[in-house]
Parts: C-alpha cells; sequence; structure tokens
C-alpha cells in the first residue's frame, strides 16, 4: 500500500515553530519513527510552502497511491485549488491538523479541503498522521465514499 503524507508551508518549521502548540519533535524524526512502526506501508513524504507545488503533487500521485495524508497548513483556510485538487483525483484524501484548530482562532474553522475527503483528524498533536495512517489500514468506519 502506497501512502504519500503531504505537508503545507511552515510545516518544516516543526520542531522550532511555536513549540507550545506544536510540539518539540521535527517533522523528520517523526516520519523516520513512522516509517520504522509501519514497515508494512510503503510510506513517502513532500513539503512545500508553495500552493502550487502542493496542487502538483497531489496531481501526480492522485491516481495511483492508495491514500494521501494531508495538512494543508496555512492553505486549508484558503484554497479553493487545493480544494479542487482533492475533489479532482481518485485517492482518498484525509486531512489532518496538529493543533485543535477549533480551538483557536475563527479563521482556523474553516476548511475548503475538508467537504472532499474522506475524514479530517484534528487536534492530536503528530498522533494525527498516525491515526489517519491507521484509518487507510482499517477500512472501518469510512462513509464509504
Ligand atoms: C495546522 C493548523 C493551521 O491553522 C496552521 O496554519 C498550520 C498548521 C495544524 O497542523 O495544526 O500551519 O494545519
Amino acid at each position: 500500500m502506497k501512502i504519500m503524507i503531504i505537508n503545507g508551508p511552515n510545516l518544516n518549521l516543526l520542531g522550532k515553530r511555536e513549540n507550545d502548540i506544536y510540539g518539540d519533535e521535527t517533522f523528520n524524526d517523526f516520519f523516520t519513527t513512522l516509517q520504522f512502526k509501519y514497515k508494512e506501508v510503503e510510506l513517502s513524504q513532500f513539503q512545500s510552502n508553495i500552493e502550487g507545488e502542493l496542487i502538483d503533487k497531489i496531481q501526480e500521485v492522485g491516481y495511483t497511491y492508495q491514500g494521501i495524508i494531508l495538512n494543508a497548513a496555512a492553505y486549508t483556510h484558503t484554497s479553493v485549488g487545493i480544494a479542487d485538487a482533492v475533489k479532482a483525483i481518485q485517492t482518498p484524501v484525509v486531512e489532518v491538523h496538529i493543533s485543535n484548530t477549533y480551538k483557536r482562532e475563527e479563521f482556523r474553522h474553516k476548511s475548503f479541503v475538508a467537504p472532499n475527503t474522506k475524514g479530517v483528524i484534528v487536534g492530536f498533536g503528530l498522533q494525527s498522521y498516525e491515526l489517519a495512517l491507521q484509518s487507510f489500514l482499517t477500512e472501518e468506519g469510512s462513509d464509504g465514499i
């Protein structure tokens, strides 16, 4: 099973960015642990601060991979382009957020992407990515769409 994690803007700064909100671990350290734990999955990751590059990557893997775990970060709340890309592809997408965006500023409560996803996991720290991964491994609870 091929699963790709796609991370949006500023998530390259995990570990040194607003540690009280996003924790102390770098994404690469977390990703290495995840790969080790889920050896049966062909897990890859991509990060960009550029909206169009995120759209290109979603299009590139969106017909061949079995799942995309997407944290579009700030673009979640602004990007019709990323939302359209998620809608266009065949690969199911699970949206994740590290922080509980519903506890934060009101502009973070809106996701353009969420209506086009299989589901959303919000507020469990980096564990949000692992929970999303598990959702691809056990299809139970899926709405089947
Ligand atoms: C985030 C939440 C977004 O509102 C924010 O812009 C981010 C990270 C999260 O994972 O908690 O950059 O997507």
